[in-house]
């Protein structure tokens, strides 16, 4: 597994919650803690993007040293990120004009703004972890990546494997709480789902067809004969 590059600056204070989030107080920091893949690589853009996983809005861009992810959100007035543009290797807010390097700190600000000080604006920032062509991210990221072990998903796509692997790895992976998922203005809402699990399999499914690795998610296959 790939180190996490680079550490989470200014991580999320103890006991945050997004704002008007749809989990209780007790699920968001549980699920906060997994792993979620929030984007493909190949369609990680050099513009910022919002991508919203477990109610919370991220960033993700592309620096010249990696990509990135952070909260979205900027340090200075709240606005968000995503509407800035990344220019001479820093991330520009698109408001004021505050430059922010790939660690979220903040470099500089326009000499109009007149502060005092940038030291205090960081972007909350989150790891970016690319693993088989996903970008994987945590907001409260302990330890190893808890990515989980996606080679099995890959050979159970084999039509002569089983299909019960795949799924109990996810069981296993997601636990029984409650899941949400959603990338750009796509939203995943989990009430509409059978399950925790089929919304997991069904987001993997996209996502692993789409790369070519599996053309059909073999949990959701009907039973052969
Ligand atoms: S809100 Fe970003 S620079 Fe002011």
């Amino acid at each position: 597994m790939p180190p996490v590059e680079p550490p989470p600056s200014r991580p999320l204070p103890e006991g945050f919650l997004p704002p008007n989030c749809t989990f209780s107080e007790q699920d968001w920091p549980v699920l906060a803690r997994q792993w979620f893949p929030v984007s493909r690589v190949d369609e990680v853009p050099a513009k910022p993007r919002q991508v919203i996983l477990l109610n919370l809005r991220l960033a993700i861009y592309r620096m010249p040293d990696g990509i990135r992810i952070g909260r979205d959100m900027c340090p200075h007035r709240g606005l968000p990120l995503s509407t800035g543009r990344i220019e001479d290797d820093e991330l520009v807010c698109a408001y004021h004009g505050l430059r922010y390097g790939s660690d979220g700190q903040c470099r500089k600000a326009p000499e109009k703004l007149a502060l005092k000080t940038v030291e205090c604006f960081r972007i909350t920032m989150f790891p970016a972890v690319e693993h088989h062509g996903l970008v994987w991210t945590c907001l409260i990221p302990q330890g190893e990546p808890g990515i989980p072990d996606i080679h099995s998903t890959i050979e159970a796509s084999d039509p002569e494997r089983p299909a019960s692997p795949i799924k109990l790895q996810y069981e296993d992976w997601m636990g029984s709480a409650k899941f949400e998922f959603s990338e750009g203005e796509i939203t995943i809402d989990p009430e509409h789902h059978r399950s925790l699990q089929d919304l997991a399999l069904n987001e993997y499914q996209r996502l692993f067809s789409e790369m070519g690795l599996i053309t059909t998610a073999p949990a959701l296959q009907p039973s052969r004969a």
